[in-house]
């Protein structure tokens, strides 16, 4: 039984994606590859901290950028993977190279459109909306030295409604995250999603059903399955 991997989360909100990462797992039961060992905020209010204590998993704040301190931590809880859920501080550029192919984020667009410097929480929804975009959706990558540019581990679509607001779009991207980051985690704790030396990823976590939720706005129901067919 390979041991399972030991998850460090750094969140700095209200910890919604890391309650859907624990609910997955329990979900999973035994037979999930990865467990949270850790939560991490640089503020003491984080809700996600708040989620952690109540499931007596480990926490720990750590304001400012400082890499030794942040290393320490890693290791003093054995962490194999740090998955960035929401984290708006900066994570030094020596704990991202030692953790390279194993440090995760989850963006709320499909990268590399509307990501990078500035864009992020509500910004990257208006961004969305005033390019006129007809799709987002969201994407889980892994962290390089590039901020939002790391390799793409897995995306998932979300449409675009003709009367949405940033804050609608948000949600509804938000409920694809919830699906796709749990799962994106333990495909690479599972070791069904690689990066190679070549730093392409190997593996997909595609939707169950595309065409099910992208066409579920329009009438032409019978092209699901037509659209389904291309993801298998
Ligand atoms: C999510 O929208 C995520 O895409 C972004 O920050 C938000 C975190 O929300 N990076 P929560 O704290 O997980 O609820």
């Amino acid at each position: 039984m390979k041991a399972r991997a030991r998850v460090a989360v750094f969140a700095s909100g209200g910890g919604s994606n890391l309650g859907a990462m624990l609910d997955h797992g329990e979900r999973l039961g035994s037979s999930r590859a990865a467990d949270v060992a850790l939560v991490s905020s640089s503020r003491e209010s984080a809700g996600a901290l708040v989620r952690a204590r109540e499931r007596k998993i480990p926490t720990a704040v750590l304001a400012g950028a400082d890499a030794g301190a942040m290393n320490e931590m890693l290791d003093e809880h054995r962490i194999d993977l740090v998955v960035l859920a929401g984290y708006l501080s900066l994570v030094p550029d020596a704990v991202t190279a030692r953790f390279a192919g194993r440090m995760l984020n989850v963006h709320p667009a499909l990268l590399p459109a509307f990501g990078g410097q500035g864009l992020y929480g509500q910004r990257v929804h208006r961004a969305v909306l005033d390019a006129g975009a007809k799709l987002s959706g969201a994407t889980v990558h892994f962290v390089d030295a590039h901020y939002d540019r790391g390799p793409i581990i897995a995306q998932w679509p979300v449409p675009v409604r003709d009367d949405d607001t940033p804050e609608s779009l948000a949600a509804r991207v938000l409920r694809i995250e919830h699906m796709l980051l749990p799962r994106a985690v333990e495909a690479v704790a599972g070791g069904t999603v690689t990066i190679g030396a070549d730093g392409r990823v190997r593996g997909v976590c595609t939707p169950p059903s595309t065409a099910a939720y992208t066409l579920s706005n329009h009438d032409d129901a019978s092209l699901a399955s037509e659209i389904d067919a291309l993801f298998t």
